[in-house]
């Protein structure tokens, strides 16, 4: 009955999402109490996961990130294809894909959800042993000198043409078998970028690292974007972990990085590759993913796991990783539906984990604004750890026995 009741309401209401489109709205999924609390109308609701379905206006978003911003909260929302939002069922059966994942995660905090206890192996040491905070800083300097990474910026892939370069020189000594794509998008010009590296016995599995490579500003216009910790730090640790690993023998499993496209407005990049992956089946073992890592809020070697729309046992590995290799201490915390792009991959089944910067209401005040630069409040060092533990998670995973816990 409720069904039927939400798509006659669809069906009716239809005619007026068009018109609404014509006003530059987007279909979007977000939290239903962020919504809520800026009187976005819901469309449709799933009360179990939070989440919401609506039109976001240009104001009703600047709404929502600003008021969420204001509370130390993310204002997350992942733009729908035309194909998902537009029927009504399809929509319904979203909610429902995404309850199943959810409950099952939940179920899974009840039971054990520990992954097998690992031992410390001196090959990962190693490795970890030769990420640099002095590259992070070159790197996320350089990044953040682009004057926009955005996708409407005027060259908005220029940055991203020199890090496939910049990527491929490193791997042209590399013994292993490896693979460097632009993904082209259909929502948006930028593009992704993915390198692969293909593992030597079970080339099939995959660990996913990724990070959003656009930067944004409230501002727009000519000011500028330099999102030199949102998310030029989270873009160069994926750099140097590429590098260390080029100086590493070849994973058993194959090791994906990815820079997506167009996360600030809404997902785009990873929305669409998540989907991709799940229609044909790819076996995505593990999603990590690195969005803003250099402001130490909650001070100098304070982590946060976000522990909502990611994995239990990836929680776990993530914090056994970091006893056995790094010492940070990690900080349980949240930050709401779709507030990077993980949130892509869970809503497609995979399993995910996100160590960022701080607590949410401690993360860097300055995102998303022309003050996001490299300054003394960042720091090189906090990234390295991160940048270690999510080495050391990539080699755990793409050469253990087990898989899953
Ligand atoms: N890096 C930010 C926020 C963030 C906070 C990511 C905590 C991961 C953990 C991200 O790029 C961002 O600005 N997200 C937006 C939503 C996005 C869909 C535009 C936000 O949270 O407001
Ligand atoms: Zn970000």
């Amino acid at each position: 009955m409720k069904n039927i009741f939400l798509t006659v309401f669809f069906i009716v209401t239809n005619s007026f999402a068009h018109q609404i489109e014509n006003f530059s709205s987007k279909p979007v999924l977000a939290s239903l109490q962020d919504l809520q609390d800026i009187n976005a109308p819901i469309w449709a609701s799933d009360k179990t996961t939070g989440v919401a379905f609506t039109y976001l206006t240009p104001e009703l978003q600047f709404q929502l990130q600003s008021q969420s911003h204001r509370k130390g909260k993310c204002g997350g929302f992942e733009v729908l294809p035309p194909t998902e939002a537009f029927d009504m069922n399809s929509i319904l059966k979203e909610f429902e894909k995404l309850k199943k994942i959810h409950l099952k995660n939940q179920a899974d905090l009840k039971g054990p959800v520990q992954f097998k206890t690992i031992q410390h192996q001196a090959f990962i040491e190693e490795a970890l042993s030769r990420v640099q905070a002095t590259q992070l800083q070159e790197m996320i300097t350089w990044l953040s000198s682009f004057k926009s990474r955005n996708e409407m910026s005027k060259e908005p892939n220029a940055h991203v043409i020199q890090m496939k370069n910049k990527a491929e020189a490193w791997l042209q000594t590399w013994p292993g078998k490896w693979k460097s794509e632009l993904i082209d998008h259909t929502s948006t010009k930028q593009k992704s970028l993915k390198i692969t590296l293909l593992g030597q016995t079970k080339p099939d599995e995959i660990i996913v690292l990724g990070g959003h490579h656009d930067s944004t500003s409230y501002w727009g216009g000519n000011s500028g974007a330099p999102g030199a910790d949102d998310n030029a730090s989270g873009s160069s640790n994926l750099l140097e972990i590429l590098r260390v690993l080029t100086e590493q023998k070849p994973s058993e499993r194959t090791i994906e990085f990815m820079w997506y496209a167009a996360e600030e407005s809404g997902l785009l990049g990873s929305a669409e590759i998540a989907k991709t992956y799940q229609s044909q089946k790819k076996d995505v073992i593990a999603v990590l993913q690195l969005d803003m890592t250099s402001y130490p809020g909650s001070g100098e070697m304070t982590i946060a796991n976000i522990t909502d729309f990611t994995t239990p046992w990836l929680h776990d590995l993530m914090k056994q990783l970091n006893q056995l290799y790094v010492g940070l201490k990690i900080v349980d915390d949240e930050c709401g539906y779709a507030c990077s792009d993980h949130a892509s991959w869970y809503r497609q089944g995979y399993s995910t984990v996100v160590p960022f910067e701080s607590t949410s209401e401690k993360m860097n005040p300055d995102i998303h604004s022309t003050a996001d630069v490299v300054s003394p409040q960042l720091s090189f060092r906090h990234s390295a750890a991160i940048t270690q533990l999510s080495l050391a998670f990539a080699l755990e995973l793409a050469n253990s026995e087990q898989r899953s816990f």
